[in-house]
């Protein structure tokens, strides 16, 4: 998605603000530019492409200044190109915007400023929102900018600089991250950013804006004001605002060594697994503790069904839990595409808990999904990956995954999280409603050594990528499983798909009878989940009918079973662990045969085309 990155301090801004937007890179973006105030205005410069274009233009046309706001964009209105890059600026080029978002009622507001005598360069909602600053602007820009906002339906980050009222930036947000960082150790430099990673090398100092807050940045510090509060002549309200610490390190956002950010992730699994559980399994009681979940233990204790919305793979994630709390806990559970969910008309009986499943936090289809909830009365909580996220402050409590930063646009560790912390979250249900301590305490010392066998997985990379090597110019996958494994298998077809560009689908194993088995022949070649578990002979069962039609199977099976050996073409060997979590150790080779497809084939793994980081607009 879309990201900004401002500075105002005593250093040069361009190169700080070249700095912040590489470190957005992974968001997914198709142009940037910057816009400096150079002390007799502003100076702008953009481009389309990647951020080595923008690069090239201010190494062929400096530009000088100490405040200075950026943007990488995802197009959400008009086409990737040069004009429609941001920042903007009005007719005289004495405002400068950027902005991500959706500005809903754009064409009402267009309409409104045409009629004024404005005209537009672009196809852009957020040129549209410059000429309105413009319009409001009387020698104030934090009045201009809160004069605005309060006309406009829709949602934004934004950042905006004024030639007429200069050495400012005023910032503000709504339902798009937005956030505040101050500099340390006497360093008086303020920062705005759309993603911590931005502005992770000079500060870890942050002051997270909510919905309908405007922050406004000089040279004299910052003030922060609540768009919804006008205090008379005075104008908007001034609020309080907490500064928090972050404590993730920036080599934790570099590769290590790896040569794709996914790889990495991938292989940041066991660890994953770890962060996920560490103090949260009481192994003496059989149980599990979730901290942030205390302020609705009251609905916990009284609930009688459970919703799961998210996007993706956390709608992936949300299938396994759905499989892991029922069993476990005896709730009945369902899962719900947010996008759907939001839209519907839900019914949410008494007694409902609406969990939103998210590693960004920013899904706008899953923040809406949450809202609605709320709005008909559900207790809420997040299953969050990214502290301090949209999801993660409007939920009335929640779990963090704590898988650090993901910056793959393909998901893995994030997934591998969620679903560790869903069974986290089943076993603390399932202890308060008759799960035996003997029960209990055998699912503990199985998530215990889920990271040892996560080792042994990731110690199969090569054979996977034998397997990668013969299939990888197949056109299309069929990825088939049965029980908690049909999500992995849905997991597994999502990873190939979007990041090998290969078509791949992903089935409950005994679906195939009902039409994919028309597509079986050669060519395509089928991965099957296969664990030993309650309905293994079943899928062996559909991997004989496939292979009586000509096709190909690739079984992923459990250590130990040679069942298979002279039945199917290629096998993948998993460490068996509890039926319940051994969905967990087999999206691991699954991720891996994406990975490497993907590599054969030279496609950008960790930034896929068309695809982002977080889709925060619908
Ligand atoms: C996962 O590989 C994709 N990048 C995508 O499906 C993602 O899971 C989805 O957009 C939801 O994102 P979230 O978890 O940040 O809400």
């Amino acid at each position: 998605m879309c990201g900004i990155v401002g500075y105002l301090g005593a250093d040069e801004a361009t190169p700080l603000l070249l700095q912040g937007l590489r470190r957005l890179e992974y968001r997914g973006y198709d142009s940037s530019g910057i816009a400096v105030q150079n002390g007799a205005g502003l100076e702008i410069r953009k481009s389309a492409g990647k951020i080595v274009n923008l690069e090239r233009l201010l190494s062929e046309a400096p530009m000088l200044g100490t405040t200075g706001i950026a943007h990488t964009r995802w197009a959400t209105h008009g086409v990737p190109n040069y004009t429609n890059a941001h920042p903007h600026t009005n007719h005289d080029g004495d405002i400068a915007l950027v902005h991500n978002g959706i500005i809903e009622n754009y064409d009402v507001l267009s309409q409104k400023l045409l009629e004024l005598g404005h005209t537009f360069r672009t196809e852009t909602d957020s040129e549209v929102l410059t000429h309105l600053v413009a319009e409001c602007f009387e020698g104030n820009l934090e009045q201009a900018v809160a004069a605005a906002l309060t006309q406009v339906e829709g949602t934004f980050g934004i950042a905006v600089m004024s030639a007429r009222d200069p050495n400012k930036i005023v910032v503000a947000r709504r339902s798009a991250p937005l956030l505040i960082g101050l500099g340390e150790n006497g360093d008086s430099a303020i920062w705005v950013a759309s993603d911590v990673a931005a502005i992770l090398g000079h500060t870890r100092r942050v002051i997270y804006l909510d919905d309908d807050e405007i922050g406004v940045l000089s040279n004299g510090g910052y003030k922060t004001l609540d768009l919804k509060k006008i205090d008379g002549s005075n104008g908007w309200v001034p609020i309080d605002k907490e500064i928090s610490h972050v404590d993730w390190d920036l080599e934790s956002i570099e590769r290590a060594g790896y040569p794709h950010f996914m790889l990495k992730e991938i292989h940041e699994q066991p660890n994953t697994v770890q962060n996920a559980t560490r103090g949260r399994l009481l192994e003496e009681e059989g149980t599990a503790r979730l901290g942030g979940l205390d302020q609705i233990a009251d609905e916990i204790a009284a609930a009688e069904r459970i919703i799961l919305v998210g996007c993706g793979t956390s709608w992936h994630a949300s299938l396994v839990g759905e499989y892991m709390i029922e069993e476990m806990a005896r709730i009945p559970t369902e899962v719900e595409y947010a996008s759907e969910f939001r839209y519907r008309s839900p019914i949410i009986p008494p007694n409902t808990l609406v969990g939103g499943i998210s590693q960004s936090g920013e899904t706008a289809d899953t923040l809406a999904a949450i809202q609605e909830a709320k709005r008909l009365g559900a207790s809420t909580f997040g299953v969050v990956n990214v502290v301090g996220s949209t999801l993660a402050r409007e939920t009335d409590a929640g779990v963090y995954t704590h898988a650090g930063p993901e910056i793959g646009v393909a998901s893995t560790k994030a997934f591998v999280a969620q679903v560790t912390a869903l069974a986290v979250f089943g076993l603390m249900l399932a202890r308060r409603r008759g799960m035996s301590l003997e029960e209990g305490q055998e699912i503990i010392h199985a998530l215990q050594e889920l990271p040892r066998l996560m080792d042994e997985v990731l110690n199969t990379d090569s054979h996977i990528i034998s397997i990668a090597r013969e299939f990888g110019e197949s056109s299309n996958f069929l990825y088939l499983g049965r029980g908690p494994n049909f999500p992995i298998a849905l997991e597994g077809a999502l990873k190939l798909k979007e990041i090998s560009y290969i078509h791949a689908e992903g089935y409950p194993a005994a679906e195939m009878k009902h039409g994919p088995i028309a597509l079986i022949d050669d060519d395509m070649p089928v991965v099957f989940v296969a664990p030993q578990d309650a309905v293994y002979k079943k899928v062996v069962l559909n991997i004989d009918e496939v292979k009586t039609r000509g096709g190909r199977v690739i079984a992923l099976v459990t250590n130990g079973d040679e069942s298979l050996d002279d039945k199917v073409d290629h096998l993948i060997r998993v460490p068996k662990t509890l039926p319940l979590l051994q969905p967990i150790l087999n999206s691991v080779p699954l991720q891996l045969l994406a990975y490497h497809i993907a590599v054969l084939r030279n496609c950008d793994v960790d930034q896929p085309r068309n695809l982002a980081k977080s889709v925060t607009v619908e």
